[in-house]
């Protein structure tokens, strides 16, 4: 095997073949978002829907002004959501931002004005700073399929949104509903695996997070009640290849694995891949995304 860029407890379990614990998922994902914070921004900001909306914008439409007032965002990284919530919607009485990364807390807090949002450093496993039915809409951007273990998550939410309150999350759609998507995928696990053959079977968060019909059983098994479904997108960037190679490589955790040497190689069989457009078009990455949107039983 040849070094990793990153080697943390995590890829040396993967290495090993053997399953990580949650402590090394932890760690791991600590030192990805102290060494690249806002790389979550920096390529879900360039991507679009077909109506010009970013992922942000299509998740921060699920908040009703008119009857939700305290808003949590889960994972909440650099911020962006949190700005958005923050221009979109003024009446909010509580916008509340929680993440496990002071690396990535320290770029929310810079961009808010301040006082505007509670930051916490936290696991979202356990929302101890919020008091039962505090929250009216809990959002998660890119970040539930992280999570492991997933249950004592969706127990928390359930106890932190009030009775007929909202939880929804943005996460990975199904491959085949980008064109294109799904051999980028392949592209870049296929250089990740050259070095760490177990990454893949081996991956971030509870396996049953990644597909929408495994993750609604998920969410009705683990909060009685509750009615969740699942609307598919896509949203796109264009750009010349090389630039749109860095930048969709981003949405990929595993490729933050690869040594110095792989990634560049990665990068050029990417850019590659993605300058191969049909003729008159930019090369162009589309990817694939799901919006889960929970409403939770309300007071009977
Ligand atoms: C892909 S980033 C998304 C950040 C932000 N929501 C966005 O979309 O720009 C994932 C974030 O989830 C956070 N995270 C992952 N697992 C977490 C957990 N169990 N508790 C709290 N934060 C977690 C990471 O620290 C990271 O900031």
């Amino acid at each position: 095997m040849t070094e990793a860029s990153l080697q943390t407890d995590w890829t040396n379990s993967v290495a090993n073949g053997a399953a990580p614990d949650e402590a090394a998922l932890r760690e791991h994902l600590r030192a990805v978002h102290e060494e690249y914070a806002g790389f979550t921004e920096s390529c879900a900001m360039h991507c679009r829907d077909k109506a010009g909306r970013t992922s942000y914008d299509w998740l921060a439409e699920v908040v009703e002004p008119e009857r939700h007032q305290a808003v949590l965002d889960i994972a909440c990284g650099s911020g962006p959501l949190l700005q958005l919530c923050h221009e979109l919607l003024p009446g909010l009485t509580r916008l509340i931002g929680m993440d496990m990364s002071p690396d990535e807390l320290r770029l929310a807090r810079d961009r808010l004005p301040a006082g505007r949002a509670e930051l916490v450093e936290a696991q979202a496993q356990q929302l101890d700073f919020l008091a039962d039915n505090a929250i009216d809409v809990a959002l998660c951007h890119w970040a539930l399929t992280l999570m492991d273990p997933i249950t004592p998550v969706l127990t928390e939410l359930a106890r932190v949104v009030a009775p007929g309150g909202r939880f929804a999350a943005l996460v990975d759609g199904p491959m085949d509903a980008a064109p294109g998507y799904e051999q980028v995928h392949d592209l870049i696990y296929s250089h990740v695996q050259a070095e760490l053959p177990n990454y893949g079977p081996i991956d971030l968060g509870d396996p049953r997070v990644r597909t929408a019909d495994s993750l609604v059983t998920l969410i009705e098994r683990v909060i009685p009640g509750a009615a969740a479904r699942i609307e598919t997108s896509v949203v796109r960037m264009s750009g010349p290849s090389k630039t749109l190679a860095e930048e969709a490589s981003g949405f990929f955790y595993a490729a933050f694995v690869l040594s110095p040497a792989a990634r560049q190689r990665m990068l050029a069989d990417l850019a590659d891949l993605l300058a191969d457009a049909p003729p008159h078009q930019a090369p162009t990455f589309a990817m694939p995304v799901n919006r889960l949107i929970v409403d939770l039983p309300g007071l009977s």
